[in-house]
């Protein structure tokens, strides 16, 4: 089982930067600049400030080069020459520089830009499968509250009018009562079709908790079954079915430490059939031999069992379910390592486990915050970043 490996591999790698987190180092108003103060060498901070040059101080601020880098990240083409001389020019080239990436963010071609690049994100797009990317570039391109992503109700499904290089409002058409931003998006549920709405609930994981499952743990490690199996999960082991299929399992893998989240969160996704459309009943099946049968709550949680986003953190419907989401600290961060990573050419974040410091992503966190939720301004300034203008 290939899966398992890596994610334990990713498990590793993530909760080193969880930990990481608790230390919050950042002065108030210290800015997204490199991280390269306060962690000093040694203890005698009047005599020497700077920490150890490493190899990335060699690199030198380059105005013109950042004008050229951030031009073809977001508009595709190169900046134009009077640009580039003016840059080059000015008394102030940084300000020249921070004055033309504004201009870039209002351009219309950054909003195709960000359609592709939510594409690149969700691994989905093109024909019906657009709306999600289009959808989530509209809200990144007009400054509108990340949270939206997992709460709007209104025009989740907009189009991009090339002619008129605008967003158009357009409602998904595919009966869901109440919207829950791209959770009740008909494409996402289409593509990501498959037996017990796993497939589903791995994209909702992946794409913004940035990370795979398992997605929680339990302070202490426990052991179960008769193989006195490593128990990694903060759920009560017996939360999950055991039949028809057994969640409860310890033979190989345990099950558990990954379907205890997963299937709180599966049947919530379960009533969209294979073109995204939500309907009365359960529309996904549990493998069985020799034939699927379509899956009942029993097969996901026993009795008395409620979904949810996390342990303790109970929701009802996909609204409940964007609404807890939309709290939760690492979708903010995700959202922001995926940006980063955007503005550094760095690969995807779970599936080349491109992970980044936290101590690096945490200003920027910040920035995301501080602008109720404003991925364009987080994005710009990454741009305008130390570490986005030096070379
Ligand atoms: C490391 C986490 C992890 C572990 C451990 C794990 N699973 Fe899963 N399981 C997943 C994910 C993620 C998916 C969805 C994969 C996809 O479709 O992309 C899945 C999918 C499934 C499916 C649906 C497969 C299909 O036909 O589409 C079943 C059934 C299932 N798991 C049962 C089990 C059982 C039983 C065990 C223990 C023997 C187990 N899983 C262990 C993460 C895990």
């Amino acid at each position: 089982m290939k899966r398992v490996t890596m994610t334990i591999l990713g498990l590793t790698l993530l909760t080193a930067g969880a930990c990481a987190t608790d230390s919050d180092s950042n002065p108030p108003g210290a800015g997204p600049t490199t991280p390269d103060d306060g962690s000093g060498s040694g203890t005698n901070t009047q005599d020497n400030p700077e920490p150890e040059p490493t190899a990335l101080d060699d690199r030198k601020v380059d105005y013109n080069e950042a004008l050229r880098t951030a031009s073809l990240k977001l508009t595709d083409s190169l900046p134009r020459l009077t640009d580039i001389i003016a840059v080059r020019d000015a008394s102030d080239p940084k300000e020249a520089y921070e004055e033309r990436l504004a201009a870039m963010l209002e351009d219309s071609r950054f909003s195709e830009r960000m359609i592709r690049y939510w594409r690149d994100v969700f691994r989905q797009g093109g024909g019906t499968l657009d709306s999600a990317p289009v959808f989530a570039a509209r809200v990144l391109v007009e400054g509108r509250p990340f949270t939206d992503l997992l709460t709007a109700t209104e025009s989740t499904c907009p189009s991009y009018d090339t002619t008129s290089d605008s967003f158009v409002d357009g409602n998904c058409d595919n009966g869901v009562e109440t919207h829950a931003g791209l959770l009740t998006n008909p494409g996402v549920m289409a593509q990501f079709y498959s037996n017990m709405a796993f497939r589903r609930v791995r994209w909702v994981q992946e794409i913004f908790a940035c990370q795979s499952f398992p997605a929680e743990f339990r302070e202490s490690t426990t052991k179960v079954g008769e193989e006195k199996a490593t128990y990694t999960s903060p759920w009560d082991f017996d939360t999950v079915s055991a039949e028809p299929v057994d969640f409860r399992d310890t033979s190989s893998v345990v099950c558990a430490n990954c379907h205890t989240s997963m299937n709180h969160l599966a049947p919530l996704f379960g009533q969209f059939d294979d073109e995204g459309t939500w309907q009365d009943s359960v529309q996904v099946e549990t493998p069985l031999s020799p034939e699927p049968v379509p899956t009942e709550l029993s097969h996901w949680l026993v009795d008395g069992e409620e979904t949810a986003w996390r342990l303790g953190e109970p929701t009802a419907n996909l609204p409940e379910l964007g609404a807890a989401m939309a709290q939760d600290p690492a979708v903010a961060e995700c959202l922001t390592a995926r940006l980063y990573n955007f503005a550094m050419s760095k690969q995807d974040i779970v599936s080349e486990l491109a992970t980044i410091p936290v101590a690096v992503l945490e200003p920027y966190v910040k920035v995301l915050k501080e602008s109720d939720g404003d991925l364009g301004h987080t994005l710009e300034t990454i741009m305008k970043s130390e570490d986005f203008v030096r070379f």
